[in-house]
């Protein structure tokens, strides 16, 4: 096939295509994001063979099932949060700022795990350096095959050669297919180089790990464009420069999303957190105003964690809002219902939240131990260390109960903890042993149970 070429115009913001250049996306609304590319058609696949090709449509119910076939890597951690090991001919992206540890995990991965021939393709840094990484990780390196290479055509004819157990390919912006006519790093190659690891993985069974970076904005052309390609992605968070690494399933054809692990980077590698709550619940000193500890849940495992709330007067005329690890429009919301329902006037203070281990907090029952947390530092009123909370909070001020509160409540007794408030609309199958479970209704009856 002749190949021809065309120019369309991608948003870098969400990875939309469009054949002429507009000044806001129509898809996220973002401005000045749609960039010019030129992008080859015709003959442009690199070639894979994909077995059962040209087949027929068939009847559903007579597709036979198996069971998937996983592959366990060397982490106990990543296992889980893959549902169970990685499935064959699946692709998973890896992504992350760059120096959080992209490179770290999937190395140590087959050096813990030398049972599996692994082929690891570097794009970012020479055999050498991979060599000097590995050494200081430790483990078995017998089974892992380094390859500096960043053309496609050529990583896919050696996967094929070698059949390796596992693909690892560092990383996706680096990489380029000769066919597509722009540079390692576009938005077309970014997409060309994912659908060829794709159909490598679909059609030799071997399960390929990519990685992709993104910057603090989440705006760079790569992992965002990618999402709907892959079967699945795990996203590394957490500050930088802290040694706690959170990573988190965001979307997995193969398992449930919303699990997260969390890792600590230590001076030879990565060290699974196996009780992330022991870590998340900071020594707790007596009578320290502006903490309250959540009792959340992370996909199916109750988690331990503290909420921590600075609320001082504002010294210029606008309040200031900050959350780190948490939606400030929700702070914003939940510091109105305070103000509106309760009657606390917060609108001349500055208030600042943070997450314990630079989570990043979505789930709505944490919002009893924020709006706790900012009366706290408000009051200068400290929390006692061995109470918990678990609730939503509503418009009217109502507490609304959560999701799975039993589960919770026995993770805060199992770590020592003595009293957890919850909603008074909470339905407990069975009285959870060794807490005292406290039911409040809205945030008046809330005030006074916790700051009496
Ligand atoms: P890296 O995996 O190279 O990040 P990425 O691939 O996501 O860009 O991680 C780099 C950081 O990790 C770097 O700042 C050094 C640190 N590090 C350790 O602290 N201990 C180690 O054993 C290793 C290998 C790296
Ligand atoms: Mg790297």
């Amino acid at each position: 096939m002749a190949t021809k070429s065309k120019t369309v115009f991608f948003c870098t913001h969400c990875g939309n295509e469009y054949s002429k250049w507009m000044g806001k996306c129509p898809s996220c609304g973002e401005w000045n994001t749609l960039v010019e590319k030129e992008v080859v058609t015709g003959k442009r696949q690199v070639a894979v063979s994909v077995p059962g090709a040209g087949r027929k449509p068939m009847p559903l119910k007579d597709v036979a099932t198996t069971a998937e076939d996983r592959v366990s890597l060397g982490s106990a951690e990543v296992d889980r949060l893959l549902g169970g090991g990685i499935v064959k001919g699946s692709l998973v992206l890896m992504g992350g700022e760059p120096g959080i540890g992209k490179s770290t995990l999937s190395l140590q991965l087959p050096l813990l795990r030398p049972e599996l021939k692994t082929l690891y393709v570097t794009g970012e840094e020479s055999v050498k350096q991979v060599k000097m990484r590995a050494d200081r990780l430790g483990g078995d390196a017998s089974n892992c095959l380094i390859y500096s290479e960043t053309d496609m055509s050529e990583i896919v004819k050696e996967a094929e050669e070698t059949a390796p157990d596992l693909l690892i390919v560092d990383s996706v912006q680096t990489m380029y297919c000769p066919q597509v006519e722009s540079t390692a790093g576009s938005v077309s190659q970014i997409k060309e180089v994912a659908a060829t690891l794709l159909r490598f993985a679909k059609a030799s069974g071997v399960p390929v790990i990519l990685i992709g970076h993104i910057t603090k904005e989440g705006t760079i052309a790569g992992p965002k464009i990618l999402e709907h390609i892959v079967d699945v992605v795990l996203q590394f968070e957490g500050e930088n420069r802290g040694a706690y690494r959170v990573l988190r399933s965001i979307k997995n054809r193969f398992g449930s999303t919303s699990e997260l692990a969390v890792f600590e980077m230590t001076g030879a590698g990565l060290r699974e957190v196996e009780n992330p709550s022991e870590m998340l619940i900071p020594m707790h000193q007596e009578g320290l105003s502006g903490a309250a500890i959540s009792a959340m849940l992370d996909g199916n495992r109750p988690l331990m964690f503290e909420v921590q709330a600075l609320v001082a007067s504002a010294v210029y005329g606008t309040a200031q809002r900050s959350a780190t690890g948490f939606d400030v429009r929700r702070l914003n919301m939940l510091l109105a219902v305070l103000e509106r329902r309760a009657g606390f006037k917060l609108g001349q203070k500055d208030v600042f939240l943070n997450m314990a281990g630079g989570l990043r907090i979505t789930d709505p029952a944490c919002d009893l131990a924020v709006v706790c947390s900012v009366l706290s530092s408000n009051f200068d009123f400290s929390i006692p260390a061995d109470v918990c909370f678990a609730g939503e909070i509503g418009l009217s001020g109502e507490i609304r109960p959560v999701s799975q509160a039993a589960r919770r409540a026995v993770e805060a007794a199992r770590l020592g903890f003595k009293k957890i408030y919850v909603s008074s609309y909470t339905h407990f199958d069975k009285k959870p042993e060794g807490i005292e479970v406290v039911k409040v209704a809205d945030i008046p009856a809330l005030v006074r149970a916790v700051f009496k």
